[in-house]
């Protein structure tokens, strides 16, 4: 059932109380925090012009991090409103709180067109807490709610869940925003129903965080490539050596299954062919936890499923590259979540790499929709240079897993169907 959406509103000089996912990354510099990258607060940007050119008195809330409670300065959200007011190209009032007096009376002396936004919900314990009260203290400037917060959707916290549901109780609106409405689009819609052959890129460590992730696409994919260490635990399930590969062996049963299921229903199923390989050594160094480093030396590719006992696997390897990117060529829909393997070092980046370029010219050449489900994809993908040649990037992490696994977010169910 689709929602409820900004576009279905009369705004005009009500107070629209919006949730946006402001959560970027942040750091301090000269003792300022400043923001490495403003994508979530861009992507925000058309549901902010559309409301704001229709008349409604904006006012945002979100969270930064996990203050717990507490009133932590480097969680500010302030450098937050500074960046917003550059992009949109006008002023952005802020209040260092989220409930109380000085937000009641700000958020009325707002005009048409105006935008706020408030300090991080998170500095309350209960907006985690999901609690009624609070909740109730939020929905105090809104006449009508609306969530643009995809990337945070998966959270039953007061500002995402528990205001709408008190703005629906006395009859006000809960809508979602155009960001929310695309996410739901991409990553739901396209891919319930997708023009075939859809093919599935999975990466990433562990097995553990992708198992509901592929069980749920095994019903819809006609192929699933692996990538990423949890092709290891995969292998290790199917007798192969995997030498120090990070593996999960209690979940090689959850491997097999989702093999046996992958064969039922007659989907493709690639593992790696080849991988490269590489030492890791220990060091007499330790790292910003007090853990010891460890060197990850003499990389070089490994023909073949087995991985001799003195090394791991840290990449896939040319041939795996050229066999994925095959099948990739001839996608018309393309899901992409986790990267091939520690793209994070140039000397294991290669394989992520080589997908990103496959997963670009199905786009440009055969006229796939590529969809790229947020988290560590997306990085590669910005890191290649090439995350402006997809279809979609998502801005959600675990709210992007959590929906591709078939769940319900919380944050999207408070929201009105559109019926
Ligand atoms: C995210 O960055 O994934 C979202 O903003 C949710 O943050 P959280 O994991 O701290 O709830
Ligand atoms: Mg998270």
């Amino acid at each position: 059932m689709s929602k409820l959406t900004v576009k279905d509103l009369n705004v005009r000089g009500k107070r629209v109380l919006m949730r946006v996912d402001y959560n970027v990354p942040m750091e301090e510099k000269d003792g300022q925090m400043v923001i490495n990258d403003d994508t979530r607060i861009k992507e925000t940007l058309p549901t902010l012009k559309f409301l704001a050119n229709q008349g409604a008195k904006v006012i945002l809330m979100a969270h930064l991090g996990r203050p717990k409670g507490q009133r932590d300065p480097s969680l500010s959200l302030r450098p937050v409103a500074a960046k917003l007011a550059d992009l949109l190209g006008k002023p952005v009032a802020f209040v260092d709180d989220c409930i109380g007096e000085k937000v009641e009376k700000t958020a009325g002396a707002l005009q048409p067109g105006d935008v706020l936004l408030l300090e991080n919900v998170r500095y309350y314990l209960e907006e985690e807490a999901n609690d009624p009260v609070f909740s109730e203290k939020l929905a105090k400037v809104a006449d009508i709610y609306v969530n643009d917060a995809f990337g945070a959707a998966h959270r039953a916290h007061a500002s995402t869940e528990g205001v709408a549901r008190v703005v629906a109780k006395r009859g006000g609106q809960c809508a979602a925003g155009l960001l929310m409405e695309r996410e739901l689009k991409f990553l739901g819609d396209e891919l319930d129903k997708p023009v075939r052959p859809f093919v599935v890129i999975l990466g990433g460590a562990k097995v553990s965080d992708k198992i509901k992730v592929i069980n749920n696409l095994l019903e819809k994919a006609d192929s699933i490539l692996i990538g990423g260490a949890m092709a290891y635990t995969f292998r290790l399930a199917m007798g192969s050596k995997v030498g120090k590969s990070l593996v999960e062996p209690d979940k090689t049963d959850l491997a097999l299954s989702a093999l046996e299921k992958a064969k039922a229903r007659k989907v493709q199923f690639l593992l790696p062919s080849d991988n490269v390989v590489a030492t890791p050594v220990k060091t007499d160094k330790l790292n910003k936890k007090g853990k010891p480093v460890i060197d990850i030396v003499n990389p070089r590719v490994n023909e073949g499923v087995d991985i001799p006992d003195t090394e791991e696997g840290v990449d896939i390897g040319p041939a795996t590259a050229k066999a994925f990117s095959e099948v990739v060529h001839k996608a018309k829909t393309i899901l992409w979540n986790g990267p091939m393997g520690i793209f994070e070092d140039p000397r294991f980046a290669e394989g992520t790499f080589a997908v990103a370029r496959a997963v670009v010219e199905a786009t440009q050449n055969n006229g796939a929709k590529s969809i790229i489900g947020g988290g560590d994809s997306v990085k590669a993908l910005n890191k290649a240079k090439l995350g402006d040649k997809v279809t979609f990037m998502s801005t959600g992490g675990g709210a992007s897993l959590e929906y591709l696994e078939g769940q319900v977010l919380p944050g999207v169910a408070a929201l009105a169907d559109n019926s």
